[in-house]
């Protein structure tokens, strides 16, 4: 028997394996395709204080490698949130990690307060990297001040598990990254989508209505990797990967560099049953391997 199991601070994980948000809906969108229980967990789409209707078409390009998304954060508030999707989500039988954005600190202590009220929520993440939110949404992201000011005032509100999703568009990814570690976040988690770009050349219009928007897939795995490398040799808690990642290969490269569980995205929209497939291959790569633990891979790269 393989032990899959890794834990992020005091939350326990069957296996490294989580759903990204945005790319999973609340799962109910997943019904019937994939058991979920066989799941590490699931990260749901970002929730806010009050309803929101996202950014307006054209908003998904897809690329030969990847794909470039502008959806904003359309969800419907964090009220309906709790009433109309909790119940479905707290009986699947995995870990439900929400995911929370505000455009203010004010709002993300806000909406992580009305969650409390919630059960079966595991762990909150603080979506501090959504590139395609106008208000202010990148200070959260890019000063490492403000990022450690909010992830205090939300640490002071709950005892739950506190992740902090950190975009790659900075300078020091691990500046930001430490000052959520100093402010009490129990991991990070990196990286969200690249600023990206297309251009139709006949209409000579960007293929976006937002122009720029958040590029994600496969094509962004390196770039992911060194991140989540540089976070897990500056900081003390655990690092959850994302990026590109499709296969059990890729989340082992993940866990060598340092992560120790990730979250797999873009690739559920072309094959909705990748997450429980690369469950599965894991565990064959670890039997075939001797490998009896998977969290003797983290970090585990030879230098
Ligand atoms: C269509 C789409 C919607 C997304 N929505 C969110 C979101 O609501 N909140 C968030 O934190 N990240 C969101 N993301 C970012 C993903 O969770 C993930 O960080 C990113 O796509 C990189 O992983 P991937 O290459 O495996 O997709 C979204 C990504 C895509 C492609």
């Amino acid at each position: 028997m393989i032990d899959l199991s890794v834990s992020i601070g005091a939350l326990k994980l069957q296996n490294p394996v989580l759903t990204a948000s945005g790319t999973f809906g609340y799962a109910e969108e997943f019904e019937g395709l994939i058991d979920f229980r066989l799941l590490g967990g699931i990260v749901t789409k970002t929730v806010t204080l009050d309803p929101r209707p996202g950014n307006s078409p054209p908003r998904i390009v897809e690329l030969p490698n990847g794909m470039l998304n502008s959806i904003g954060l359309p969800n419907l508030g964090v009220e309906r949130f709790i009433t109309e999707k909790m119940p479905y989500l707290r009986r699947l039988g995995t870990r439900i990690i929400v995911n929370v954005a505000g455009r203010t600190g004010e709002e993300f202590v806000e909406c992580v307060r009305r969650l409390e009220t919630a059960d079966g929520i595991d762990a909150y993440e603080l979506n501090y990297s959504c590139p395609n939110v106008k208000e202010g949404g990148l200070s959260f992201s890019s000063d490492a001040h403000v990022a450690g000011r909010v992830t205090a005032a939300v640490r002071a509100v709950t005892k739950r598990p506190l992740i902090t999703k950190l975009t790659p568009n900075v300078t020091s990814i691990s500046d930001i990254g430490l000052a959520c570690q100093d402010a009490g976040a129990d991991a990070v988690s990196a990286v969200n989508t690249l600023v990206g770009m297309a251009v139709d050349i006949r209409t000579r219009r960007a293929k976006l209505a937002t122009v720029t928007g958040g590029y994600s897939g496969p094509a962004i795995k390196p770039i992911a990797l060194a991140k989540v490398y540089e976070l897990a040799r500056r900081l003390s808690i655990p690092v959850i990967g994302i990026g590109g990642i499709c296969s059990a290969e890729d989340i082992v490269e993940f866990l060598l560099a340092g992560a120790t569980a990730v979250q797999m995205g873009t690739v559920n929209f072309y094959e909705p049953t990748a997450t429980v497939r690369a469950v599965e291959d894991l565990e064959k790569f670890c039997r075939a391997q001797n490998i009896f633990a998977v969290r003797t891979l983290i970090g585990a790269m030879e230098l």
